[in-house]
C-alpha cells in the first residue's frame, strides 16, 4: 500500500513537471514568435516575395531605369571607376547596403539636386510604382544578399 501510494505520488509530481515544462515551452515559442512578428513588420517596405508587385516593378525598371542601370542591373559600363555613371543594382553594387527607405528617397528624389546625375522620379512615378522597382531589384539578389539587407533594415530602426 505504502509502496504504490508513494509511486502514485511519483508519477504525478513527474505528470506535472512534464505538463509544466511543455506549457512554458510553449510560452517560450509564442514569445519568441511575437518578437519576429514585430522584426518583421520593421524589416523592410519592399516586398520581393509578392509576384504581381515585383512583376510590376519588372516593367517599370525596363522603362525607366534599364537605360541607365541596365537590362540585367550590371549598371553603365566603368560605373566602378568612374563618378556619374549609373551604379550596379544586382549584388555587385552598393544598392543593398542601404535601408528600404533611402532608396525611396533616392529613386523619389534623385540626386540631381545635390550635385549627381540620377533623375527624380517622384513627379512621374508612383509610390506603388517605386516600391514595385526596389522590390523587383531586391527579388532579384541572392538569398545571403537578401538577409543581409534585412539585417540592414532592421538595423535602421524599422524604418524599413
Ligand atoms: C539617367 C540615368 C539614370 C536613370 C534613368 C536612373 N538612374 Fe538611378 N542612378 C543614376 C546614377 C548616375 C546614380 C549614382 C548617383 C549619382 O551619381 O548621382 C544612380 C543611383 C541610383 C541608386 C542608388 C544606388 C546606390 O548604390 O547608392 C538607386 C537606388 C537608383 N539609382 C535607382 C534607380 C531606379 C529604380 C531607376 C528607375 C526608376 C533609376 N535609378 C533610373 C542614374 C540613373
Amino acid at each position: 500500500m505504502k509502496v504504490s501510494g508513494a509511486l502514485t505520488t511519483g508519477f504525478l509530481i513527474a505528470g506535472i513537471a512534464v505538463v509544466g515544462w511543455v506549457w512554458m515551452d510553449r510560452m517560450r515559442a509564442s514569445r519568441m514568435s511575437s518578437v519576429t512578428a514585430v522584426q518583421g513588420r520593421g524589416a523592410g517596405l519592399l516586398r520581393p516575395d509578392d509576384a504581381a508587385l515585383v512583376a510590376l516593378g519588372e516593367k517599370v525598371y525596363a522603362r525607366a531605369c534599364a537605360n541607365c542601370h541596365g537590362a540585367n542591373l550590371e549598371g553603365q559600363a566603368g560605373w566602378r571607376n568612374r563618378r556619374g555613371l549609373a551604379p550596379a543594382h544586382d549584388e555587385s553594387g552598393h544598392t543593398w547596403h542601404h535601408p528600404d527607405y533611402l532608396l525611396v528617397q533616392f529613386v523619389r528624389d534623385g540626386t540631381v539636386r545635390i550635385g549627381g546625375t540620377m533623375p527624380a522620379f517622384g513627379g512621374t512615378l508612383s509610390e506603388r510604382d517605386i516600391l514595385a522597382v526596389l522590390s523587383f531589384i531586391k527579388s532579384r539578389w541572392p538569398a545571403r544578399i537578401r538577409e543581409a539587407h534585412d539585417s540592414i533594415n532592421a538595423r535602421a530602426g524599422g524604418r524599413g
